[in-house]
């Protein structure tokens, strides 16, 4: 039987030049279509941790559909790393850089107790500017961040480099 590695990187398309010219875009979709290698990356995403955390951070949106299925795996609640604007409690958050402008990352103030060991979870680790900030907002509220794990990295980007306070776990490397 093929390891969840081979089953997702058997699933990812690539498609030149989206979303813009010169752009190899990794789409994830099929492997989220698929249950078995959706459930095989979730227990892949989770195993390195293991006994570590206490929530998993899903990194809004497709972060959000790893660590639900993280969470049916291993037990452990959601916390919600959301875009800027989407919750209506008091909020902590961060900013980071997008190629063009910049984007916000917030979490509910006070929405796990003190200490909280968070595992952050995403398809993606490209710049690591989204990762980075969700970290840094953890921390913030007074949380401890116990790594970071990811479908997929992207070795040409400084990802790694810009997360090297954190413990970094992808499945698959392109
Ligand atoms: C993508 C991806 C990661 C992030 C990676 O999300 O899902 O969250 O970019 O890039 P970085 O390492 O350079 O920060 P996007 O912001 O496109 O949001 P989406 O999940 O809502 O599509
Ligand atoms: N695929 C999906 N999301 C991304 C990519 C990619 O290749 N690069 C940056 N975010």
């Amino acid at each position: 039987t093929p390891s969840a590695a081979e089953r997702v990187h058997d699933l990812i398309e690539l498609i030149p030049d989206f979303p813009s010219p010169g752009i190899l875009f990794r789409d994830l979709t099929p492997v989220f279509a698929d249950g078995p290698a959706l459930m095989a990356l979730a227990e892949a995403l989770v195993a390195p941790f293991e006994g570590r955390f206490d929530y998993i951070g899903g990194l809004e949106a497709r972060g959000f559909l790893l660590a639900g299925a993280a969470s049916a795996v291993c037990g452990k609640g959601v916390l919600t790393v959301r875009k800027a604007g989407k919750l209506p409690r008091n909020t902590i958050g961060e900013s980071y850089a997008l190629e063009y402008g910049e984007a916000r990352l917030e979490v509910h103030a006070g929405q796990l107790p003190a200490g909280s060991r968070v595992l952050i979870v995403d398809d993606l680790l490209a710049t690591g500017g989204t990762a980075g900030a969700a970290a840094r907002l953890v921390e913030r509220a007074g949380w401890h961040v116990t790594g970071m794990a990811f479908a997929l990295e992207l070795n040409d980007l400084p990802g790694r480099q810009v997360l090297s306070d954190y413990e970094v776990f992808s499945l698959l490397n392109a």
